[in-house]
């Protein structure tokens, strides 16, 4: 459960302040594919810093399943986060001295909860995003789409409920980002995670539940009934 209220966020340059969230609100209730879309500078990202907690609102509040994420200390934040979120990068953010399969272990490291069975399952997720030969790779000899596939098998690990991809493909060549990015979305489906995702490319918005469009003063909402069973 995702829900928004009252949200705003604006940044001061010099004596001028941009608002660049401005009283939004959305509700999402059951697992959804939703799409930020906007060109680039439009507030994808400041949104998805407000969801990660990353950064704080200037007001309003965000409730991700039952807990306001706005309101908790910077510690708690980044325990959340660790537990409910996974993230994923235009640039990959891989540890370059860990194999694949550490970078892939690590959120399970970080919540303490490295085992026998969640080492597994990460083996399983690898072997699904089609991994399997590559565990024992470092990431620097990986080409970009299987980094970024080592990133969404890091992302979904922990079996957070929401996933948070910035220009996920944005770094890939037109066919590569069109594997990683039928790969996420299925992935996701199929274990029923909210994905939310900013893109600039206006073709992937016909595959969300629902697109927030930053493409002028306000956010707008659009839904696309029928793509989610
Ligand atoms: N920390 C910051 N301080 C000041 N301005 C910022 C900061 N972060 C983003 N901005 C500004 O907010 C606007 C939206 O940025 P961003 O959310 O990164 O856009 P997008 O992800 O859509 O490209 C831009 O004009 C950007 O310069
Ligand atoms: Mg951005």
């Amino acid at each position: 459960m995702i829900k928004i209220e009252n949200l705003s966020k604006s940044y001061k340059e010099g004596n001028e302040t941009h608002n660049i969230i401005d009283n939004f609100n959305l509700f999402v209730e059951k697992p959804e594919f939703i799409v930020i879309l906007g060109k680039s500078g439009s507030g994808k990202t400041t949104l998805l810093n407000l969801l990660t907690g990353i950064d704080k609102p200037d007001s309003g509040k965000i409730f991700l399943n039952t807990t306001e994420i706005s309101s908790l200390s910077e510690p708690g934040i980044t325990l959340f986060r660790r537990k409910h979120t996974g993230i994923i990068f235009q640039f990959f953010n891989l540890l370059p001295s860990l194999t694949v399969l550490d970078n892939v272990l690590l959120p399970l490291e970080l919540n303490e909860n490295l085992n026998k069975t969640s080492k597994n399952s990460a083996l399983e997720l690898l072997s699904e995003l089609n991994l399997k030969e590559k565990v024992k790779s470092f990431p620097d000899i990986l080409s970009g789409g299987e980094q970024q596939r080592v990133a969404i098998a890091r992302a979904l690990v922990h079996n957070p409920s929401f996933i948070i991809a910035d220009e996920p493909t944005g770094n890939l060549d037109f066919e590569t980002a069109d594997t990683v990015f039928n790969m996420l979305l299925d992935i996701v489906k199929k274990k029923e995670k909210t994905l939310i995702m900013a893109t600039h490319n206006r073709d992937l918005a016909k595959y969300a539940d629902r697109v927030l469009n930053f493409s002028g003063k306000h956010i707008e909402v659009t839904f696309n009934s029928g793509n989610y069973a």
